[in-house]
């Protein structure tokens, strides 16, 4: 099954790089991994990520130096790259290889010859070449050419049956991870505890991960990119964030939930309000929706249950337009997922290029796009209590429109976020994460 997937994905891969590769005006493109890299000074080398691009078409971060040659209407031809090394076990060629022409090479300099002499065979001589520094001389290559890129990244927003299977995988997996670490904090871990239950049951190494997880108690959770795991658990817990994915194939899911310690207070209230709100959201989104559209619609929502919970005193309304709602919400609704947690290509106009920002009071938003069938992305509303922020707050024309003693109450809470990713369909959307959370507990 995922062997057809994959087959198929080839296919849609080879027909987007001959309309870029035409479009940009080149015959064939080099694309390199990468090259592991030692930390300075060292022999230890920093965890190893191949070029999406490379990704794309062969799904291993056991790439370091190979290189693939695209040139439309021929078989993709990888140089893999496999050293004779007794100190490491050396990479094997992936069966997804099974579909391209490979020559496996145990010295880098003889695979770059062997490469340059295909180059020189080609009767194409408008080559450009996708990758990192290292092969920057190379002869006649034009490197990362903006054109072929704004083509390319136009185009990976929109997931083949392949990419979305290994993302509906990703969540699934993560929900393993999500349900442990809920256990652990339950019996009263802490941050290293909770992290060492996540991994254990996502069955993931932390290099493996897309992205550190964000295991946040208290008042952690209002650090966005928490990155600490505090040994020992605070002498008192209110609140608990999971910001942890997945890989699978290379694609990612990025999902984040929030639980409340006393599922009474205020802050319980308002984890199931931004919740609900969540859902709600994603229940509007279908294809030709505009995402910033959606964003907006979310800040309102915040406005609406500052006022349920009598944290602002004004109307929801009120709260939205004096731009209340920023202080706690400072990052965007979401971003397009894949290879890349934070995927490219979420602000292109086109396929030709062209940047489509979001308005100044939103800066942070990735994601500015119409919504598209197969388009993959987050959506992610949070609320936090963030000192920072609030002081700002304190200091702006609506400190009088805020119940203080309620907010302050709040900040040993850090922060909500809800996060799920979902999949476009051609009525509404595929929700990986909870479709996962249900089955994970119908089990
Ligand atoms: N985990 C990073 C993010 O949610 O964007
Ligand atoms: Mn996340
Ligand atoms: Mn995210």
């Amino acid at each position: 099954m995922q062997k057809t997937l994959f087959t198929k994905h080839l296919s849609t891969l080879e027909r987007r790089w001959e309309s870029a590769l035409e479009f940009a005006g080149y015959d064939a493109c080099v694309i390199t991994a990468g090259q592991a890299r030692n930390y300075f000074l060292d022999d230890q080398a920093a965890v190893f990520r191949a070029n999406p691009h490379f990704a794309q078409w062969l799904p291993t971060d056991e790439a370091s130096a190979s290189v693939l040659l695209v040139q439309p209407g021929v078989k993709p031809k990888l140089f893999f790259y496999q050293p004779a090394d007794y100190w490491h076990q050396p990479p094997q060629v992936p069966h997804w290889a099974d579909e391209f022409d490979v020559e496996v090479h145990a010295a880098e300099d003889g695979l770059l010859s062997a490469l340059h002499q295909s180059l020189l065979q080609l009767t194409a001589n408008r080559i450009a070449l996708i990758g990192e520094g290292g092969l920057a001389n190379f002869p006649a290559a034009e490197i990362n050419p903006v054109l072929l890129l704004n083509h390319l990244h136009y185009h990976r927003a929109y997931k083949t049956e392949f990419e979305v299977e290994a993302m509906r995988s990703a969540s699934s997996k993560a929900i393993a991870g999500h349900l442990a670490a809920a256990a652990a904090f339950e019996a009263g871990g802490g941050e290293f505890a909770i992290n060492l239950a996540y991994l254990a049951a996502a069955q993931h190494t932390a290099a493996e991960l897309p992205y550190s997880s964000i295991v946040a108690l208290n008042e952690h959770a209002g650090v966005l990119h928490y990155q600490h795991y505090d040994r020992q658990p605070p002498a008192e817990i209110h609140s608990f964030l999971i910001d942890a994915g997945a890989r699978v194939h290379g694609y990612a899911s990025d999902i984040t939930r929030t639980y409340a310690k006393d599922e009474n207070g205020v802050f319980a209230s308002l984890v199931a309000r931004l919740d609900a709100a969540q859902r709600t959201l994603i229940e509007t989104i279908r294809p030709g929706v505009n995402y910033l559209e959606l964003h907006i619609s979310m800040h309102r929502g915040i406005g609406q249950i500052l006022a349920a919970d009598g944290i602002v005193t004004c109307s929801a309304e009120a709260a939205f337009d004096a731009g209340i709602t920023e202080y706690f919400m400072p990052h965007g609704l979401g971003h397009l997922l894949g290879l890349q947690t934070h995927d490219v290509g979420g602000q292109l106009k086109g396929v030709e290029g062209g940047h489509n920002p979001p308005p100044a009071r939103y800066a942070a938003l990735r994601f500015t796009r119409e919504v598209a069938e197969d388009m993959v992305f987050t959506i992610e509303p949070g609320l936090y209590f963030i000192p920072q922020l609030l002081d700002g707050l304190r200091t702006s024309q609506s400190a009088a429109d805020i119940n203080w003693p309620l907010l302050e109450s709040l900040i040993p809470c850090g922060g909500i976020r809800i996060e799920d990713n979902v999949r476009v369909t051609g009525a509404g959307v595929e929700n990986f994460t909870r479709d996962a959370f249900t089955a994970a507990r119908n089990d």
